[in-house]
């Protein structure tokens, strides 16, 4: 078992993939419950949301998918079949039981994602992009399964997104491999939230793959 208690504070101080296996193999249970509900967690939703008023179409990637709250709002609002890949086996045990995505991929996205090129109409993320978890140099990866034309939909964590150098990852992106970039900002929890995060906010990052 990890020294770290599995809570959002161990999980912004994460350093490592093998850090993040090891916080989400105890993490994976008591996600749901004992975080998302409890902090009335909102950024899945907002993903979800953003990504279909964009016009987000099936086939969709799930990215650090965790146990699939972003894929259960995207399901309800009638998108799929929709895929979760996830570094976290537990967490991908416990998004399969909710019996909305149609396939789990286990890969540590900076290794790349085992699926052939092109094969999503749709990417979404929401909540990976963050402190001690991904930065932008794993959009390449990204690209690469997505089809031409195809919507992501990404939130990134707005102070991660200045610390790790979003802004000059995306505009490099811009010049002939994504387009119409937009950026809403978001808060990460709702009005029930308490703590010190309880403010926090993330940006999603809205484009298509050129
Ligand atoms: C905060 S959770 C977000 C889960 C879900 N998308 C949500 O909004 O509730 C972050 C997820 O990123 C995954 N993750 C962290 N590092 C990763 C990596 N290198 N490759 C793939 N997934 C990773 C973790 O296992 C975890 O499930």
């Amino acid at each position: 078992m990890s020294a770290k208690k599995p809570d959002l504070h161990a999980a912004y101080a994460l350093e490592s993939p093998d850090d993040n296996k090891r916080l989400y193999a105890e993490w994976a249970g008591d996600y749901d419950e004992g975080f998302a509900a409890l902090e009335d967690y909102q950024l899945h939703i907002h993903t979800a949301r953003a990504f279909v008023a964009a016009g987000g179409q099936g086939p969709v990637l799930d990215v650090g998918a965790g146990t699939g709250l972003c894929g259960a709002v995207l399901s309800g609002l009638g998108v799929g079949p929709i895929d979760a890949t996830d570094i976290s086996s537990e967490m991908l045990h416990e998004a399969m039981r909710k019996d909305i995505y149609r396939d789990a991929i286990e890969a540590d996205l900076n290794e790349g994602i085992p699926v052939p090129r092109e094969s999503y109409s749709g990417v979404v993320s929401s909540g990976t992009f963050t402190h001690g978890h991904l930065g932008p140099e794993v959009l390449p990866a990204l690209l690469r399964v997505a089809r031409h034309g195809a919507q992501f939909a990404l939130s990134i964590n707005s102070q991660h997104y200045e610390a790790k150098g979003f802004a000059s990852a995306l505009r490099e992106l811009e010049k002939g491999k994504i387009e119409n970039l937009q950026l809403k900002e978001v808060r990460i929890y709702g009005d029930l939230a308490a703590g010190p995060n309880k403010d926090d906010t993330a940006y999603i990052a809205l484009f298509e793959k050129a």
